[in-house]
This record gives C-alpha cells, structure tokens and sequence, in this order.
C-alpha cells in the first residue's frame, strides 16, 4: 500500500515537473541521513541541501560542495539537539518537513501557502513555490552565519557565528544590522556600546541600511529609502570569474569574505578575500572572563588566565578563568593582608568599568590600596595618575603597551605566581587604528583636563547609548605605535606634507586608507630619554581643545620619534593666505583669528600647565574640512628647551614673527607667542606677508609698521586693497594686532583679552607705538 502511495506521488510529480524550471524538488521527494538520497543539488552542484553529519549524529542544511571539504553555510534548527540517523525530510502536503523518529514533526520550511515545488537554485539559496510558480519562501530570508552572493542582511537582522568550525549551533558572537544604519559585532547576548568590538562606524539616525553581497564579491551597505550605496566594505581588485562568495561571521568572531574559485577541471580554492579584524585579540569576549588574549607572531592568539586563576577546566580553548583559591572573610572591613599578595604587571589593561577610582593614590599606593580592601581583586594605575579598584570577574583583558598602565592582582600567597606576560606582542597599531577612527568619526573635540577622562568616557558612553548609535568605546588615551608600522602607513614616508622646525611631516592612512594621518618625524629633539619623550607625550596628548591639532598617537623606538597627529585636510593658513588666487573671505578670516585666539588661549591659560608655543606662524595653523583653524606643534618647544620659564641662549622661533625679548636675552614667558598673534593677525587682515620686498613703495615692506601708520592717520582702508570691509570691526582688528606686537612684554594683553576685544565683548583702547625706542 504505500509502495503503491509513492509510485503515484511519483508519476504525479514528474508530469507536473513538465512546466517548472529544471532541477526542481517535487512533492514527494525525501531525503534521508544515510542511503542514496542525502541531500538536493543546486543545476551547478555547487551547492547542496540536506542532512550532513555532526557531532554523533546529523543537521540539516546547506553547504557549499568543493573538493572533499563542505563548507555548511545555513542549518536548520542549528540549536535544536542533533537529529538521529532514522530521520526523513519529506516534502509533502505542501510542506517540508523534518520527522524524527521520537520527536514532533518539525516543519522546516514555514510558509502561509502550500507548495507545489522547490529548487536550490545556483546561489545557495532554497526556495519553494506556490501553483502559480512564485517564491512562496527562501532559505535567504533566515541566514545563521554566512550570506552568499545576491543575498541580503535587512536591517534589523543579524547573523549569529557557530559555536566551531565543525559545530554549527549558535556560537560565541553576533553581528546585527542595527537600526540606526551601523553594521556592529558583538559577543553573542550583550550589545552594549562598550562590547561592542567592530562597527561599520556609520552614524545617521533614521537611516536604515541592509548589507548586501551582490553577486560579484563586493560587499555593500545600501540604504533601505533610496538604495543608495552607503559604504562599500570590500570590492575585489579583480574579478574572478567562476568564484563563488560568501560573507561568515566566523566561529572566532571575525566577518571574513571568502572565494571558493572553481575551475573546469572541478578543482576548487578557497581564499580568504577581507576579514573586518586584523588581530584577533581585539574580538572582545574572544577570552572569557578572567583570561587575556596572547597573541605570538606565527602562532594563532590564545587565552591565558590571570595571575591567581586557572583555566575552566571544561573548555580549556577559550572558556572563563576561576580563582583556585576561595577569598577569606573580611575582619572589621580589613583585609587579612597576610594571606595575600599583589603580582604586578605592566602589560596587561582592561576597560570595565570600576568600582572605585582616585586620582590621589601613587603607583605603588594603588597595589597595596587594592590589597588592604576586602572588596578589590585588582587594581589599575593609568598613565594619567587614577588609580582605579575592581572586582573579578574581569572582561576583555588585553595586552597594553608596558608603562602605560600597571595592573595589579590580588593572588594567594601559598601560590606559585608567574604574572609576567613577556612574550605578549601587543596588537597596537590595530588599537591605534581603532581608536584613530574612533576619534575620527565621533568628531567631537571636547577640552577637558586629565582627571576627568574617566567621567568622560562614562559620559560618552552614555552619550552612545542615548542616541542608539554604537561606537567602539576605546578609551580616549594617546596610543604609541611601532617605528615599522608607521612606516607602512606612510608607504616608507613617501608623501610629504611639509616641514617644519621639528622635522618633516608626512602623509599617512591606517585601516586600508580610510582614516589619514599627518606622521611628524622629529628631527632635532634634545636627546633626552624615552621615558621624559613619554611623559611630554603624555601632556601633549591631554592637550585638547577644538583649536588645536589633536596628537593621536606617537612611536618612541632607539632614537626615533615619530608623532602622528589628525589630518587636516585643508593645509596651512600660509596657502590660503598668501597663495591663493583670490583673497579668502573676510569672514571666513575673521573666524581663523577667532579660532587661533580660542586655542591659544587654552594653551596659556586653561590647561594643566601653561604651554608656551613659541613658534606662531601661518605655517603652523592648519585648517580641517570644516575650515576650522586649529594650531599644530604646541608643547614641542618643550623638547627643545627643557625649561621653559629660564632664559634661552638661541632663537627657537622664525624671523618674522619674533618677539623683541628673544633678541634681548630676556626671560621668555606666554607674551611671546602674544607677539606673534599680533604679526599672523596682520596678516590675517591683509593677506599678505609681514615683510613683502616687491610692494611699490618703501613703507609698506614691514606691514607692522604699515599698519601703524595707517591706523594712526586714519587710512586703514589702505591695508584691505579693494576689498569690502567694515571699517568699524576692521580698525577694532588692527588695533588688536598693534596692542599684541608692543616691543615691551608687560604692554601686550594676555590672550584673554585678546579674545574678548576680537568678539567685542571690551573695549579696545587707543594702542601707542609698539616700538617706541626706533
Ligand atoms: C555544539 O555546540 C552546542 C552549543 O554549545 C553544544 O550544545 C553541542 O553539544 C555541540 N555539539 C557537538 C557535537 O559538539
Ligand atoms: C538614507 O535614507 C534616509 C531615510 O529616507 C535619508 O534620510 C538619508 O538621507 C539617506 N541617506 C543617504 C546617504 O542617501
Ligand atoms: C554590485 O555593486 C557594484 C557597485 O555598486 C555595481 O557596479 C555592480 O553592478 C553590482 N553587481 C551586481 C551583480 O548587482
Ligand atoms: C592554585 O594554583 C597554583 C598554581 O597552579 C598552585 O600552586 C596552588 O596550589 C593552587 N591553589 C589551590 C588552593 O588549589
Ligand atoms: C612586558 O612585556 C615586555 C615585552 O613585550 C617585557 O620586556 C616586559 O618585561 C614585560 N613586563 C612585565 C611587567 O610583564
């Protein structure tokens, strides 16, 4: 009897297979674990669905079918138990479903309407359709891990990577196509700005984008509206002709775009075409709790448990990290200091938030602090002097550059410690990268002094998780770089930008051209050593202010000293000023004096330590897309001179901008940078040189004196040409600029003043000559 019920579903649907598309599934078709029929072929047979081994048992799925390797790019029920091998997968009735010996009927498949045939089509994709031959579902619609050519990920949806390459349940790591348009991977059930570990960094509320291979390797984002290309993640140098290509989120939490080229004599390769991270220690949550990621140079990345723990024993490749020692009990709040220690490292860092942080405690002091108090596991001393407590567990411990953080553990003292951790190789360029376009793409200049980067950064991320928005939440922290690295960012220091006092600046880019740099070779530095160099870095780098060009990151090996800086990408003031074609725009110049005014001031006045620049110029104020001027080379003067507040014995600035004292021997102080302002204000003004040889008549070669003259006979008018001006805030510039360039120091205003007379928040007196004497 039902021998004789199949032979009729049979010929029922081969009469039926007359109107369809070839390699069509009919009704009635079944497959089975083992036997003949295991699985369905795409017309190419590149691709298969139906049941492939695992573990002890079998999944069903799709897989790409090249050499003796399948790669599984789609299961079904990924996280239900392993299916028994006297299954079937019958498609009957309309539907496909799974039935298993001792289970329910699972409908694999799940569609409104009935089917009357399927097809694996060429693209990987598993698609039934109704009577009038339209796709009533496809396997595209629900992705796991992987999306194949042509296939799409809405927004909204996320691909979950495996648990291992051979295990195809749900594993360790998400990445969602998140509302707010930004493509970001997370450890799987946590997606909290701080976890997250990769973004596509694009932030526009409202938009909604979908990722999409489209058919030819190249990986896009495409807003849903207009279908606009949003950002191309990869596109193929080449394109390969018979390459299939697919996207996984892969078991180890990486985003890798693969090619599996198959030539005419069926052999096949795979090539790994884009991976989104470069180094695998920086997928957070690639270690468990309590564990660091160690990364040698040939070897893949592995865990290691903290000082005074030991690895889990059930999961020893990347599972959580236990203390083997139970903590004593708290006596009137202290700590029983005798039956602990502090293993000390300087390589290790982590980013949780803390329970406790202080910016009062010594290096030292921080270790025996977190000893002495019951509820500290272990304690981190930042290069910014906070010392800050916490508690186990730990997550996403990393390798750190040695003498920018001290951590400290509380461990046993009947344990045999080994904290040390020297054959780390810290991934730091990728974290330069990271939190280069980070910094970038946040775009927020905001000052604020070295003991409030912590409230800071709480406060940014809070910012994060208002908007929706998701940014990598990399601590906003200089970060040193290797010599080699940086060398390949510049191509072998090919392209120069300029040259100034300190040696010759280049062009450079990280994360494959898409962040630029400006890469600053220090020549000339005073010798002093790499710990001095690092603590001026350090200063230079809490240096911030939206007026001043941010240091990134700088790299201090043997003799070399290399600064990287953000890129301007329109160049000095000197260009705009006295190069281009046309005169800029009054007001667009009126804001460049605003601005240099606003840095400066936040130099003298409102940082930590009153900075002297000593060399204002055009040359060293630089312009950024938005043409807002910012000054570059601030605090280096300090490596030129060590002591700032004595008396120099040689010039350090640039004829022409000079102030009387240098020539003088007189003590230097903040009112020599006033001076130059005065000479770049002038300039400003007048769009020409402080001394210009070629002008017709003789008075007019030093513009200082020019201006003078003009402003005391009333024909300031002269020093504009024919440009439209208003006199009134024209007169009000230029008297600035004379009160700025008096020969006698104590006579020029502070650059608070200076700012309030340009915004006409004060008066501006009558200035006398500035260099009486001559
Ligand atoms: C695959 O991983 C899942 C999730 O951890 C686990 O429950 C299952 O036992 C694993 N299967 C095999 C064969 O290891
Ligand atoms: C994308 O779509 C949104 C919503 O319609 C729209 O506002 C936005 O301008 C689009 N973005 C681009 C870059 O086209
Ligand atoms: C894929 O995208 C590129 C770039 O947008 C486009 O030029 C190409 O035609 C697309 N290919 C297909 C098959 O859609
Ligand atoms: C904890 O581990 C250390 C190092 O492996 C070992 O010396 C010590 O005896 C262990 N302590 C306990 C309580 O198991
Ligand atoms: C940190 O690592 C470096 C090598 O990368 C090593 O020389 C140094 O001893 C380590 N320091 C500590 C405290 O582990």
């Amino acid at each position: 009897m039902a021998l004789y019920f199949l032979l009729v579903l049979c010929i029922f649907g081969s009469a039926r297979a007359q109107s369809k598309p070839p390699n069509t599934i009919g009704l009635g078709s079944s497959l089975h674990p083992t036997g003949q029929a295991t699985a369905w072929y795409s017309a190419s047979g590149h691709f298969a669905f139906g049941f492939y081994p695992q573990g002890s048992g079998y999944k069903v799925g799709i897989w790409l079918v090249w050499g003796s390797i399948n790669t599984v790019v789609w299961t079904v029920f990924r996280d239900d138990p392993e299916i028994s091998v006297d299954s079937t997968l019958e498609f009957i009735d309309g539907i496909l479903v799974l039935k298993e010996s001792n289970s329910a009927h699972k409908t694999v498949a799940d569609s409104s309407e009935s089917a009357l045939y399927a097809n694996l089509l060429d693209n990987g994709n598993f698609v039934l359709y109704n009577q009038d031959h339209k796709i009533i579902y496809e396997s595209f619609h629900f992705p796991t891990d992987t999306i194949l050519d042509g296939q799409k990920l809405p927004s909204g949806g996320k691909l979950v990577s495996s648990f291992s390459s051979t295990n195809h349940s749900s594993g360790r790591f998400r990445l969602m196509m998140q509302v707010d348009g930004n493509l970001v991977a997370y450890p799987r059930n946590l997606n909290q700005p701080v976890d997250a570990y990769w973004a596509s960094q694009i932030y526009c509320t409202g938009c909604r984008n979908h990722l999409l291979l489209n058919g030819t390797g190249i990986l896009l984002l495409i807003n849903d509206t207009d279908s606009s290309v949003i950002r191309q993640l990869y596109t193929p140098l080449m394109q390969k002709e018979r390459a299939i290509y697919r996207a996984t989120l892969d078991y180890d939490g990486n985003f890798r775009l693969y090619s599996h080229e198959f030539n005419s004599n069926g052999n096949s390769e795979m090539v790994v075409e884009w991976e989104a991270i470069d180094d695998l220690c920086l997928v957070k949550g690639f270690c468990g709790l309590n564990s660091y990621c160690l990364r040698s140079d040939h070897n893949a990345p592995s865990c290691m448990c903290l000082p005074g723990s030991y690895l889990r024993e059930n999961d020893p490749s990347f599972g959580d990290c236990q203390r083997n020692f139970t903590r004593g009990r708290c006596i009137n709040g202290k700590e029983d200091t005798s039956i602990y220690k502090i293993a000390t490292t300087a390589n290790l860092t982590w980013e949780d938030p803390p329970y406790f942080v202080t910016s009062f405690l010594g290096k030292e002091d921080c270790g025996k602090s977190c000893l002495e108090d019951c509820d500290c596991d272990a304690s981190l001393f930042d290069e910014i002097g906070q010392c800050m407590k916490h508690k186990l567990p730990l997550r996403y411990v990393k390798g750190a550059h040695e003498g920018f953080h001290t951590a400290f553990f509380k461990v046993s003292n009947l344990a045999v410690e080994n904290p040390t951790t020297d054959s780390v190789k810290p991934p730091w360029v990728v974290i330069l990268v990271l939190s280069i376009s980070f910094i970038m793409y946040s775009g927020t200049a905001l000052a604020f002094s070295g003991f409030y980067v912590f409230q800071f950064r709480i406060i940014k991320y809070r910012k994060l998780l208002q908007t929706g928005t998701t940014g990598l939440t990399k601590d906003f922290i200089l970060r040193t770089c290797s010599y080699r690295e940086l060398k390949r960012a510049t191509d072998g220091f090919k392209e120069e930008l300029g040259k100034g006092a300190f040696g010759v600046v280049y062009k450079g880019s990280f994360d494959k051209g898409r962040n630029l740099v400006a890469v600053k070779r220090l020549e000339k530095v005073v010798d002093e050593g790499e710990r001095e160099f690092r603590a001026e870095m350090r200063v230079i780098g809490r240096t911030r202010h939206r007026n001043l060009v941010r240091l990134l990151g700088y790299c201090a090996e043997g003799s070399k000293r290399v600064l990287v800086y953000e890129y301007m990408s329109n160049g000095c003031i000197a260009n705009l000023l006295f190069r281009a074609a046309t005169r800029p725009d009054w007001n667009l110049r009126v804001n460049i004096a605003l601005d240099v005014a606003r840095g400066m001031l936040y130099l003298h006045e409102e940082c930590e330590a009153p900075i002297i620049h000593c060399d204002i110029k055009p040359q060293n104020i630089l312009l950024d897309e938005f043409l807002t001027a910012k000054i570059s080379d601030f605090g280096l003067a300090k490596l030129l001179m060590p002591d700032q507040t004595k008396t120099f014995t040689g010039v350090r600035g640039t004829r022409g901008y000079l102030a009387p004292e240098w020539q003088t021997n007189s003590p230097i102080s903040v009112k020599v940078d006033v001076y130059s302002y005065g000479i770049v204000l002038l300039e400003i003004i007048c769009c020409r040189r402080n001394i210009e040889v070629t002008v017709t008549k003789i008075e007019e070669i030093q513009l200082s004196k020019w201006a003078y003259s003009c402003l005391v006979e009333n024909e300031i008018d002269k020093l504009v040409g024919s440009e439209e001006v208003d006199k009134k805030t024209l007169e009000g510039m230029i008297s600035v600029a004379i009160w700025c360039i008096q020969d006698e120091p104590a006579l020029r205003p502070p650059m608070k003043k200076v700012l309030q007379m340009l915004q006409g928040i004060m008066d501006i007196p009558i200035p006398p000559c500035p260099s009486p004497s001559s």
